[in-house]
């Protein structure tokens, strides 16, 4: 697939979802109920982290249990990772970097690749070789709103999708950006209601979410 192509892949995901709830799982037993929970309040789109053991296999587990939802893989670090989710029918890549190794990766893909960067320099780094959607991770730590703003004059044909520190109460700022295609972050599955198995919880706060777009 070409860079094109993996731009076209990630504006159809986010143009349906403006929201990226990133999941993080504990207990395998957690991961139908709470992609429900969020699936009802209107969030059909996740981005499942390998920053646990369970990462793989519930992305596994989804595709295989709910193929009308879009399941993407997180915290991807390098090639292993990569081939391994690619192998687990993961439906877009998301890395916190970007490294030449994950770059190059992307470049003939048959999974989207969501690069992310904190820099200019980073984005013209993924720029030269085509990529033109990225991740600005941590998005609130490096400049949050207003840095995206920056980012517009130069960069006009790039849209983000900003993650690290955002809120329910700031993802709104962010959304109303040209070039920011979804926002995404932990808010929408805190820790805590999914240890407590809270999905009527979840999907309240997914309702709430969903309806700031
Ligand atoms: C990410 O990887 O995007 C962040 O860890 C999101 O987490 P936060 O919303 O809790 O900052």
């Amino acid at each position: 697939m070409t860079l094109t192509e993996s731009t076209r892949i990630l504006d159809d995901i986010f143009a349906r979802s403006r929201l990226l709830p990133v999941i993080s799982i504990e207990d395998m037993q957690d991961v139908l109920p709470l992609v429900d929970a969020l699936a009802a309040g209107g969030i059909k789109t996740f981005e499942i982290t390998l920053r646990t053991p369970m990462g793989l296999p519930a992305i596994e587990l989804l595709r295989r249990e709910r193929p009308g939802l879009c399941v993407g893989a997180g915290t991807v670090l390098d090639a292993a990772q990569f081939q391994a989710v690619v192998d687990a029918e993961a439906q877009f890549i998301v890395t916190p970097g970007c490294t030449d190794e994950l770059l190059e990766l992307g470049l003939d893909s048959r999974v989207p690749l969501l690069p992310g960067i904190a820099t200019a320099s980073e984005i013209l780094a993924g720029y030269r070789l085509g990529y033109r959607r990225f991740k600005l991770f941590p998005a609130q730590a490096c400049g949050g709103v207003q840095l995206l703003e920056a980012f517009a004059a130069p960069f006009g044909d790039v849209r983000f999708c900003p993650t690290g520190g955002i809120t329910q109460a700031s993802a709104a700022g962010y959304l109303a950006l040209n070039n920011v295609m979804s926002v995404g972050g932990t808010w929408m599955a805190p820790r805590e209601l999914i240890r407590q198995g809270d999905w009527a919880g979840i999907r309240r706060l997914g309702e709430e979410s969903a309806a700031l777009f």
